[in-house]
């Protein structure tokens, strides 16, 4: 152990939150906040299977993180072909051996009010956010059963429970992501699977630069999260990390919200204080 006993925490943090030997098929991980947990993924030991439709960000990505002395290698996959993901599944596990955590994250958004919504538009949102996570999810619980145990992790949304104009099949979408997240924890427990949600505020990511230099629109996000602000996708990986990890063994069927204070209320009304 070192003099200022930095060794020692660090050594007992690893043991409680190390994801070591963890193997991760991780969807839409060439995304915003994909890349950025996938990295913070491999940095906390695990070995990352990068999946997502968009090939030249996944090796850009399965570069950079065995540069730092990661574990990564990628997968093509696309959620709107059925058959994809089973055999998406089937190519993890014959290259990485198996499948510990399951992180559905790659979803799709498209802003239309409801009367403007086109047939087209709702089943693309569904099948992606929706379907394809769903069948994903199966074909992996049936080799975590097989192995007694395994973790999923479903991004969710604010928008799971809060809603903005314009995200009508988003914001369903993500509510039946949370419905589903539950669903998995009753039903899989007994194969010694648990599952979690993850609900992010407002992010910043290449996605959402436009309505953050929206003038309405910032303004009127910003009065509805508490520090006025968007999150970084680098504010989620701590949560990644321990939902990922054996820290939260005895988690399941929970959402975890990372808003800024969205949900609690958002920037307070002019109440009366002595410290402004
Ligand atoms: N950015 C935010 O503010 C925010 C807030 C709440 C939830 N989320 C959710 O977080 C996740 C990531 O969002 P992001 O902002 O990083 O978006 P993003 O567009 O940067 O990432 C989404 C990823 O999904 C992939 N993808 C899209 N369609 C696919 C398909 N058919 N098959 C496989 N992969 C596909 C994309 O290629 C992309 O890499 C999404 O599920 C989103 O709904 C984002």
């Amino acid at each position: 152990m070192s003099a200022d006993g930095q060794s020692s925490i660090a050594g007992y943090l690893e043991t409680v939150f190390s994801l070591k030997g963890k193997v991760i098929l991780f969807t839409g991980a060439a995304g915003g906040i994909g890349s950025v947990i996938c990295k913070g993924y491999a940095r906390a030991g695990a070995q990352v299977a990068l999946c997502d439709m968009d090939a030249d960000k996944l090796t850009e990505l399965e570069k950079e993180i065995r540069a730092e002395g990661g574990s990564a290698s990628s997968f093509t996959l696309d959620l709107t072909r059925m058959g994809d993901a089973a055999d998406c599944v089937k190519r993890v596990i014959a290259a990485c051996g198996r499948i510990d955590v399951l992180f559905n994250c790659a979803g799709i958004n498209k802003r239309e009010g409801l009367l403007d919504v086109e047939e087209g538009t709702y089943d693309r949102i569904m099948q992606i956010n929706l379907k394809g996570l769903y069948f994903i999810s199966q074909e992996v619980a049936k080799h975590m059963r097989e192995s007694g145990k395994g973790n999923i992790i479903n991004m969710a949304s604010h928008n799971s429970v809060g809603m903005l104009g314009g995200c009508s099949v988003y914001g369903a979408a993500k509510s039946a992501v949370t419905a589903l997240t539950r669903s998995m924890a009753v039903e899989w427990a007994k194969f010694g699977i648990r599952a979690n949600a993850i609900a992010p505020g407002h992010i910043l990511t290449p996605l959402t630069t436009v309505t953050w230099e929206h003038p309405t629109r910032s303004a009127y996000l910003k009065e509805r999260i508490a520090m006025e602000r968007p999150g970084t996708p680098e504010e989620i990986v701590g949560v990644a990390i321990l939902l990922a990890s054996d820290a939260s063994s005895y988690m399941s069927g929970m959402m975890v919200h990372i808003d800024g204070g969205c949900l609690a209320g958002g920037v307070p009304w002019d109440f009366d204080t002595r410290y402004n």
